[in-house]
């Protein structure tokens, strides 16, 4: 069984929502978008199946956090569309915004998947990281998320706040709830060291 159904299971929750009936022309471009990948950002993405842990997140996401088909949703460090995919099936009503430092990934994921489903978008922060952009402008301390306030119903982030140390993940947090809107909803993944 994969982790993340556990962790829900282990929490009580449902692992997944009546799924919506399967609408064709969006699988066969999620199976385009797949077989694209560029294959040179996904060891950055994470170990484990690019595919399973995508679906799994989402599951968590519906799960967990009660992420709904309308709802208007921010992924920080958003990647290689590794939960955007699969969430194209769940965001018919909704908006989903992903924000990553890397400008290759953010171009890739605006061709393939914007131009598939436009509430999927996605903007480029020019912010330094030693691994993923080691040129960028901006200290991840100061940075500003290009969004007014209170834009979102929902926001996620997997496996970002492993790379930020405390000062950029209090500035992160801030900027998360100035985005959100009253009664909004984040999940947030974190290593814990026990
Ligand atoms: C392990 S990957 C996870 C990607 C995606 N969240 C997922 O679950 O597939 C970490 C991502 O965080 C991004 N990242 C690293 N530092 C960041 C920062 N300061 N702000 C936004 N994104 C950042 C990286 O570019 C990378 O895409």
């Amino acid at each position: 069984m994969k982790p993340l159904v556990r962790l829900a299971q282990l929490f009580g929750l449902p692992t997944s929502k009546t799924s919506p009936p399967p609408n064709r022309s969006l699988e066969r471009h999620i199976e385009h978008q797949i077989r694209d990948l560029p294959e040179q950002y996904l060891p950055g993405i994470g170990i484990g199946d690019f595919i399973h842990e995508g679906n799994d997140l989402v599951c968590l996401l519906e799960s967990v956090g009660g992420l709904h088909h309308d709802d208007k949703v921010l992924d920080i460090g958003c990647g290689l569309g590794r939960v955007a995919i699969p969430l194209q099936r769940l965001l018919a009503d909704g908006s989903y915004d992903g924000l990553d430092i890397v400008a290759d990934i953010i171009r890739w994921n605006t061709i393939n998947i914007t131009g598939v489903s436009p509430n999927f978008r996605f903007k480029h922060l020019d912010v330094r990281n030693s691994t993923y952009n080691p040129n960028g402008s901006l200290d991840p301390e100061y940075v500003t998320f290009p969004y007014p306030n209170e834009s979102f119903s929902f926001a996620f982030a997997t496996s970002l706040f492993s790379h930020l140390l405390e000062e950029a993940t209090r500035r992160y947090l801030e900027e998360l709830a100035r985005v959100l809107r009253p009664r909004g909803r984040a999940l947030l993944t974190f290593f814990l060291l026990n």
